[in-house]
């Protein structure tokens, strides 16, 4: 424990003597004496974060804005988006005169300067976006970080009221080390105004539709420290009308012109096996249509247990033929004997296939 003070003490006398940063003095009002300047007092300062004590923590502001939802994979439960990420915070001390220096802000690489480790907690691919190398400083000791993140996060899909589901999936801002202490996470934009931007900005207009965005600061207790965090809620609807027009209506279909299939003349047309190309029919249209279903592992769409009853009505319907025209035939030989039941006259069959055939045929 000592050792660890007198080192910390050590640390603190030589920042002490290294100065913290302090207001820069140019010598003109060019690029070339702010770039020495900054070369001078702050780029060798970039080992540690730079706050007038310790115990004071750096305050990061973030704010997202989502710029195009990529894909949605229920059967992995991934989520891809692209989304832009703005960070600020300051570097306490550093100032310079506009006058003197002759500009509020200049733009410096990234790498020259102490940047937080913001991460999201749902990562689960490394990210591809472009990487962009310059930050934004400002006279005021203000830094600005934009930078393009493609995530591809998990995200707990619920796809039982395919295909009107809405997704709720989260992305969680925090720092990877620093604790609470050292770090804290501050909400910028508003939710209301991150959804506006990000529709304004949206560029793809695929299946999946930003209905909502809703933020929440949150604490992670972890590693006997807490962490501060920043919580995006992204909501997602799904556009329906592919699935409506590809699956739903071809289907109702099929089963209005099985439902209808019962007022054909059983005599003219062989009803059975108009049913029976019907079930074919449908069961081809299931299998061609099996690649637009999501799949996942535990839960099963409503929409899937449609299909299954429609088929099994339909095979119900066939079996209802079956039995109806089996009954018909069994049943036609006696006919006559149903015909004439009414005038409570007893033929046999036999005596039947002797009538004169003035008589009209019964109607089964
Ligand atoms: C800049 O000049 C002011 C006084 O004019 C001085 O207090 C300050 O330490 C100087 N800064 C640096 C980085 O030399
Ligand atoms: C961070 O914000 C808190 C209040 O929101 C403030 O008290 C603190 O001084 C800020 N820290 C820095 C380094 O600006
Ligand atoms: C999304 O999920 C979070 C946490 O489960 C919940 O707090 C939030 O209200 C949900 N949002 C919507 C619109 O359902």
């Amino acid at each position: 424990m000592t050792d660890v003070n007198a080192a910390e003490l050590i640390f603190i006398c030589f920042m002490l003597l290294q100065g913290f940063v302090t207001s820069l003095n140019c010598t003109s009002p060019t690029p070339e004496s702010l770039v020495d300047a900054l070369e001078k007092n702050l780029f060798p300062k970039k080992l540690v974060r730079l706050v007038k004590s310790f115990s004071s923590p750096v305050n990061i502001t973030i704010g997202i804005t989502v710029v195009g939802i990529i894909g949605v994979d229920e059967k992995s439960q991934i989520l891809t988006t692209l989304l832009w990420q703005i960070l600020e915070w300051n570097i306490e001390g550093l100032s310079w005169d506009e006058e003197e220096c002759g500009t509020t802000r200049v733009s410096v690489p990234r790498e020259q300067l102490w940047v937080p480790d913001i991460n999201i907690a749902e990562y689960m691919d490394e990210d591809k976006a472009p990487k962009t190398p310059y930050v934004y400083l400002y006279n005021t000791g203000h830094v600005f970080d934009v930078k393009s993140l493609r995530v591809v996060s998990s995200c707990q899909l619920v796809i039982y009221t395919f295909p009107f589901d809405i997704q709720n999936c989260s992305l969680t801002f925090g720092p990877y080390l620093h604790f609470a202490t050292d770090m804290r996470m501050i909400q910028g934009l508003t939710s209301e105004e991150i959804l506006k931007e990000s529709q304004d900005v949206l560029q793809t207009n695929g299946e999946w539709e930003l209905a909502g965005i809703s933020v929440a600061p949150s604490t992670l207790t972890l590693h006997g420290g807490s962490y501060s965090e920043i919580k995006y809620y992204i909501i997602l609807r799904r556009r329906p009308v592919l699935y409506v027009v590809n699956l739903l209506i071809p289907s109702c279909f099929l089963i209005t012109v099985d439902l209808f299939s019962f007022l054909l003349h059983p005599q003219t047309v062989d009803r059975s096996s108009f049913k029976m190309t019907l079930i074919l029919g449908y069961t081809v249209f299931l299998l061609i249509m099996n690649d637009l279903l999501p799949v996942t592992g535990e839960t099963t769409p409503l929409i899937n247990v449609f299909f299954s009853i429609s088929l099994a009505l339909m095979v119900a319907s066939l079996l209802e033929t079956v039995l109806i025209t089996n009954i018909q035939c069994s049943s036609s030989q006696y006919s006559a004997v149903r015909y004439l039941a009414g005038s409570l006259a007893r033929f046999s069959p036999k005596e039947e296939k002797e009538q004169p055939n003035h008589l009209p045929q019964p109607i089964s």
